[in-house]
């Protein structure tokens, strides 16, 4: 899967909240431009940018050649991200010649870790926003129109955008993220995510409740509760009582039966038989988690400050499967960090036989300034034994994977219609309940997006499931 997404701005969604804008499409004086890269976190808060920008009179382009603002929501958690979004500032600059009037912005994770830098680096820079500073996007346009360079990446303990109405970017109409905490505690070493994104802070699990309420009322059908570590969600109320994250998924699983809740990342060392029995409860709470391993090993895994062992990690999973058979599982895997032996190597892929994912994100470590690992250990596996490594462990996962989609040949599931497939308008899309995508003929069957259907599968690749209405 790539690791670095590409998004443009969609169309607004027809949301109540700017339903105005869109009567009166006059009411955007400028035009804005983003795209967005990284993790679902990063596109979620380009829909709050998004929501900001609208009250200041942006409305959305495609086109970056006609765009007043363009900004890039960028990602630091590898330096190939980096790369990325450095080439992305080339094929801006030449527009920005001819139209020296075009304010770029670069927003996320790497205006966080680059700061001010990124102004002396990147000469056509104009603004640098880090993720906590979004409120102040207007205060900083406003400078730069006079001529001048602006840059706020002040991290908070507190903010959570909690009452900004997000607008949805891109969306099908039918799935929308929802960031229910920011920030992360965890100081995993090799990660770079508590420098950029600060300390973990929940939102008000009322404002969750009702942008989630709000999305089923619009005709939205799936959920995705976001943090970095949504297991350690933890809400006190103003009556000092408190909301875990098992409650809330309980809270927003009981919006609507129709309204079907994922949620991402868990992390092996928080995730609670509670909410394993929470998601067991409701028919709509998805039997799917992605429970990040990054090494099958536990000398690795303590080198990586992870805080469980290989056994902690199996026991988890054996948890999951005892108390819903029927569950989805996927992980994130990293070869070759920080003095990472062959045999250590081989416990991963062990670990991996073992588990038996349904489907992986795999990476070699890269090394990021700042992180613990960079300060205490040396990058000494070459590129050359990582990426053998992760040749291996990609291959493997391959084999799962086809194994785990060919397993449900024959199997009926309940599908949440998000779209027409891409490869055809008379086949529709969308998951089944533990997140494989599945593709089925429309007939003439009057079904439309956001409705559910009941497919039985008759073939599959390593990635869909293709069947046929039961
Ligand atoms: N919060 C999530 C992960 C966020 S980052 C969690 O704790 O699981 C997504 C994934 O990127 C991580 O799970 C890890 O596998 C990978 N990753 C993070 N830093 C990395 C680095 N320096 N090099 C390679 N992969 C990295
Ligand atoms: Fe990074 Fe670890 Fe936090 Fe995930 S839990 S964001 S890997 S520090
Ligand atoms: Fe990247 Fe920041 Fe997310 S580093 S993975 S965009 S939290």
């Amino acid at each position: 899967m790539a690791e670095v997404l590409h998004k443009v701005v969609d169309e607004l969604r027809q949301g109540e909240a700017f339903a105005p804008f869109m009567e009166d499409p006059n009411v955007f004086t400028k035009k804005f431009y983003i795209e967005s890269y990284g993790c679902q976190m990063n596109f979620s808060d380009s829909e709050i940018v998004a929501s900001i920008l609208h009250e200041e009179g942006f409305g959305p382009t495609r086109n970056f050649e006609e765009a007043d603002l363009v900004l890039l929501n960028t990602c630091s958690i590898r330096e190939k991200a980096e790369q990325t979004v450095r080439n992305r500032l080339q094929a801006f600059r030449k527009v920005k010649e001819n139209n020296p009037g075009m304010l770029i912005g670069v927003l996320g994770c790497m205006a966080e870790r680059l700061k001010a830098k990124f102004l002396d680096e990147e000469k056509l820079v104009d603004l640098v926003v880090g993720p906590d500073a979004y409120r102040s996007l207007p205060g900083l346009i406003a400078e730069t129109e006079s001529g001048q360079k602006s840059v706020n990446v002040l991290l908070s303990r507190e903010e959570t955008y909690a009452d900004i109405a997000p607008v949805r970017l891109d969306s099908n109409g039918v799935t929308a993220f929802v960031s229910i905490m920011r920030g992360c505690n965890n100081m995993c070493t090799f990660c770079v995510v508590p420098f950029t994104r600060g300390r973990e802070r929940s939102r008000d699990s009322e404002s969750i409740y009702n942008e989630c309420k709000n999305l089923f009322d619009q005709g939205y059908r799936e959920v995705t509760l976001l943090g970095q570590n949504v297991d350690s969600y933890y809400y006190t109320n103003t009556d000092d009582s408190a909301v875990t994250f098992g409650l809330l998924l309980e809270k927003v699983a009981l919006i609507s039966p129709l309204l079907r809740i994922r949620f991402s990342t868990s992390h092996p060392k928080d995730i609670t038989d509670d909410v394993l029995h929470t998601m067991a409860k409701y028919d709509n709470i998805c039997k799917y988690i992605h429970l990040p391993v990054q090494s099958g090993n536990t000398r690795i895994l303590s080198q990586m400050n992870r805080t469980y062992t290989r056994e902690w990690y199996l026991h988890k999973v054996e948890r999951i499967r005892s108390i819903m058979p029927d569950c989805g599982l996927s992980t994130d895997v990293i070869s070759g960090f920080c003095s990472e032996t062959e045999e250590e190597h081989q416990d991963t892929l062990s670990l991996m036989e073992q588990c038996r994912f349904d489907m992986a994100y795999m990476f070699s470590y890269s090394e990021r300034p700042g992180t613990l690992a960079a300060k205490r250990y040396e990058d000494d596996v070459t590129e050359e034994t990582k990426k053998r490594r992760l040749t291996e462990i990609i291959s493997l996962q391959n084999g799962h994977s086809r194994e785990s989609y060919k397993a449900d040949i024959g199997k009926t599931f309940e599908v949440l219609i998000e779209g027409d497939s891409k490869r055809s308008d008379k086949d529709w899309c969308g998951r089944n309940s533990q997140n494989k995508m599945v593709v089925f003929p429309k007939m003439d069957a009057p079904l439309k997006k956001g409705d559910y259907a009941i497919v039985k599968i008759r073939e599959a690749t390593s990635a869909t499931l293709m069947g046929d209405m039961a």
